[in-house]
């Protein structure tokens, strides 16, 4: 057993994945699930990779990632989680040094999944018209930078996602993707189309059927092709008591349409 940084964050992991994040500095922390303690006196002598036990709870020291960091997330409105964040992430290609935007930021579940792609080239502009509601992501962003190895350039705009396009312009000149998770995509949908770069992505995060045929309409409109509709189910599989494996019983419901648009050159007039 060694030392630990002073200041660093850990993640104390129950075996099921449950984790509590601690910061490893001096002075009495409450945290849910676990209890009152001073955090550096709980670790001393201790370092990561060593089981640790608290209260009745045997748990391993990690390096908190991404999952740590979105099981301690506060949460306010409705997040995107991975099943439907992993899948528009692969689909429009963002990955190291592309410039985002995404809206409405919420609680930053979307957003927090693509801070972990970006980079410290990337850039990642956050908008969410509800201070209260920018108040919670905010918050759970600037956690997630003290955890993450790497963090983007990070911009949270609090206003109109669709009177975006100077800020944008200011920021980082043109996008390369652009994920709307608003009740009326098809309304910001105008707005951030002249702000892709050609070849850049637009996705609409659509809960009813209503919201995603409005919203590929107005792509369709605008010059964007529709390069993928539809949406993910997933399904977890669990052990079962008299052996073998099978479908859990509680199986993940509808979240909602993903509508993935690219931008294309305007056909030659004839
Ligand atoms: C479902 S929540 C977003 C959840 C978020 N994407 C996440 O993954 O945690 C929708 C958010 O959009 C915000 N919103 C609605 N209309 C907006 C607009 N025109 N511009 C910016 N934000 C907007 C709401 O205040 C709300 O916080």
């Amino acid at each position: 057993m060694g030392g630990g940084n002073s200041g660093s964050w850990v993640a104390l992991r129950e075996d099921d994945g449950r984790a509590y994040l601690l910061l490893r500095e001096p002075g009495e922390v409450k945290i849910k699930g676990l209890g009152r303690f001073d955090a550096k006196a709980l670790l001393e002598g201790y370092s990561v990779g060593d089981r640790i036990t608290v209260g009745q709870k045997s748990l391993t020291i990690v390096d908190p990632a991404l999952p740590e960091a979105r099981r301690n997330m506060s949460r306010r409105a409705q997040v995107i989680g991975a099943k439907d964040a992993g899948f528009l992430i692969s689909w429009m290609g963002i990955g190291v040094g592309c410039r985002v935007i995404e809206g409405g930021h919420g609680s930053a579940g979307l957003a927090m999944h693509l801070a972990n792609v970006l980079g410290s080239s990337g850039v990642l502009i956050s908008v969410e018209s509800r201070p209260e509601h920018a108040e919670v992501g905010r918050d759970n962003m600037e956690r997630l930078s003290q955890v993450l190895p790497e963090f983007p350039e990070w911009h949270l705009i609090e206003g109109d996602m669709g009177e975006v396009g100077d800020s944008v312009r200011k920021i980082c000149g043109s996008l390369d993707a652009a994920i709307i998770d608003v009740a009326e995509p098809w309304c910001i949908v105008p707005s951030i189309e002249p702000l892709l770069r050609a070849g850049g992505r637009l996705a609409c995060y659509c809960p009813t059927t209503i919201q995603l045929e409005k919203s590929w309409e107005v792509c369709k409109e605008h010059g964007l092709v529709i390069e993928w509709a539809g949406e993910v189910i997933e399904r977890k599989w669990v052990k079962a008591s008299k052996g073998g494996v099978r479908p859990g019983n509680q199986p993940m419901g509808h979240t909602a349409f993903l509508l993935i648009s690219a931008k294309v050159a305007p056909t030659e007039e004839e």
